[in-house]
């Protein structure tokens, strides 16, 4: 029987010697210097490598010699101290078998890549050093995400995929089907006739779980969803993708106030979690990707996040004599450049704006007395801009039902199940959606969230 397979993070652990080790994994490096080969080889369960020496004595060492970097090894041996700079152990190969042979054309050679030509080879990219760190981190963090919210006893939801109506109220809504889209039915008057379809109505992928979070809500009073959400906005920037992960709680009995404590303690959770778990992995970060980071981080764990108004943003951007490429207009949205100013120049720590004009934002927020402005909350992140968008939800029939009166995009009959929320039992309650991906880029310092997930979808880009 072959003995059973160490992982490398737990063999790099081990005290030495320690004799009929057997690791398995891929050759990130291999070094031959006639007399014996090093091979550094990764499974994915730790940032560092294993070193492997292989010396002549072994079957197949010709073989060895040659070995392609990528190919797939499972070796059995000792793990000796090592004499070797930056590892304590190292394995005395005595046997080693070829799995998988890389053809010489792996892409993946030695030499640092740029991210760009990575995401071409996004499926072989997370065999790279930056690449499995960022995988680990975010899984750390899902992982993290689900055990804040089960010790403060939020149910889990899963909240549907397909659906028939818009939660923001945007209409950047990916259309599901199974009609010929080349030759749809058609009704007399031309229109597509979606009776025919699977649905027998038209279906989009969720854009937020959000609308059948509140009706959770408001039966388990805490919930949370955790789950993949599209968009088919077109905007190329380095912060959006067409699909994405977000993590929306909801909360009966909570108001604004409730909401913003909830996503700060949240955030400085999560950061806590990764600065705990994945030290290694911040450590490279740090080092290559942004040498401000892990500071950064601890420092975000243990600020007060500011908390201003919408009204006093405006006011602050309108008088800190900086030019920006949109104008600041109070009514107007506040770009990402607005966004970034305001946390990282201004205030320079993540900080909530709250009580945005009633214009700029979707329908279910909670309206405020002044008439003008709405219990909404984003709060924006240094580097990253907003990472969190919330509120307060209306409550109120009466004023929902004048809301859908009011606006032609808002069809009420395809909310009729929303607002029975609200006429049978309604009460206050609040949530917010954090986008996973912009979490995962803030804790790591990647750039561009195509590189903090793993297969990305964006305009014209749905390759893998
Ligand atoms: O601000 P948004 O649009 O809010 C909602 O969807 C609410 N229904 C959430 C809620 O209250 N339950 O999106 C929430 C967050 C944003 O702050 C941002 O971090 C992220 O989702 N996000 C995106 N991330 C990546 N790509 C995109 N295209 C994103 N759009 C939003
Ligand atoms: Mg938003």
């Amino acid at each position: 029987m072959q003995t059973p397979r160490t992982k490398i993070v737990d063999a790099l652990d081990a005290a030495p010697p320690v004799v009929g080790v057997r690791v398995k994994g891929w050759a990130r490096t291999v070094r031959d210097s006639k007399k014996v080969v090093f091979i550094a080889l990764n499974d994915g369960s730790s940032f560092a490598s294993l070193q492997v020496v292989a010396g002549a004595e072994l079957e197949g060492f010709e073989e060895l010699r040659h070995l392609t970097t990528g190919s797939a090894l499972s070796v059995e041996g000792e793990l000796v101290a090592s004499p070797a700079k930056g590892q304590t152990v190292e394995l005395k190969a005595t046997k080693v078998e070829i799995v998988g042979k890389a053809d010489p054309s792996y892409p993946l050679q030695k030499k640092r890549h740029g991210f760009e030509f990575l995401r071409e080879q996004a499926h072989l990219r997370v065999r790279t050093n930056t690449f499995g760190a960022v995988f680990r981190v975010r899984s750390v963090l899902a992982q993290a995400v689900h055990q804040f919210f089960a010790d403060r006893r939020f149910v889990y939801v899963h909240t549907p995929i397909i659906t028939s109506s818009d939660a923001e109220g945007a209409g950047e809504m990916f259309r599901v089907t199974t009609l010929d889209v080349g030759a749809p039915p058609r009704r007399p008057d031309g229109s597509v006739d979606s009776d025919q379809d699977f649905f027998a109505q038209p279906t989009y992928l969720t854009v937020s779980g959000q609308l059948n979070g509140e009706a959770f809500a408001l039966g388990l009073s805490d919930i949370y969803t955790f789950g993949p959400t599209f968009r088919a906005e077109n905007s190329n920037t380095s912060r959006h993708a067409a699909e994405f992960w977000m993590i929306e709680p909801e909360m009966a009995w909570c108001d604004l106030q409730d909401d913003c404590d909830l996503a700060e303690v949240f955030v400085k959770y999560l950061l806590r979690t990764a600065l705990d778990k994945c030290g290694e992995d911040l450590a490279f970060f740090n080092q290559h990707i942004d040498k401000g980071l892990v500071a950064r981080l601890e420092q975000v764990v243990s600020a007060e996040f500011v908390r201003i108004s919408y009204t006093e943003a405006v006011k602050l951007l309108q008088e800190s004599g900086e030019t920006f490429e949109f104008p600041v207009e109070w009514g107007k949205n506040l770009q990402a450049e607005h966004e970034r100013h305001i946390t990282e120049k201004i205030l320079g720590r993540p900080t909530f704006v709250t009580d945005y004009a009633t214009q700029i934002k979707s329908f279910y927020m909670r309206r405020n007395d002044d008439g003008k402005t709405v219990a909404a909350m984003d709060l924006l992140v240094p580097n990253i801009g907003e990472l969190i968008g919330g509120s307060q939800r209306e409550e109120r029939l009466d004023v929902l039902e004048s809301i859908f009166a009011a606006d032609p995009h808002l069809n009420a009959d395809d909310y009729a199940w929303y607002l029975d929320t609200r006429r049978f039992g309604t009460a206050p309650h609040a949530g917010f959606g954090l986008g996973f991906e912009r979490l995962v880029m803030y804790v790591t310092g990647m750039e561009n969230i195509r590189d903090v997930i793993p297969f990305p979808r964006t305009p014209r880009h749905c390759k893998f």
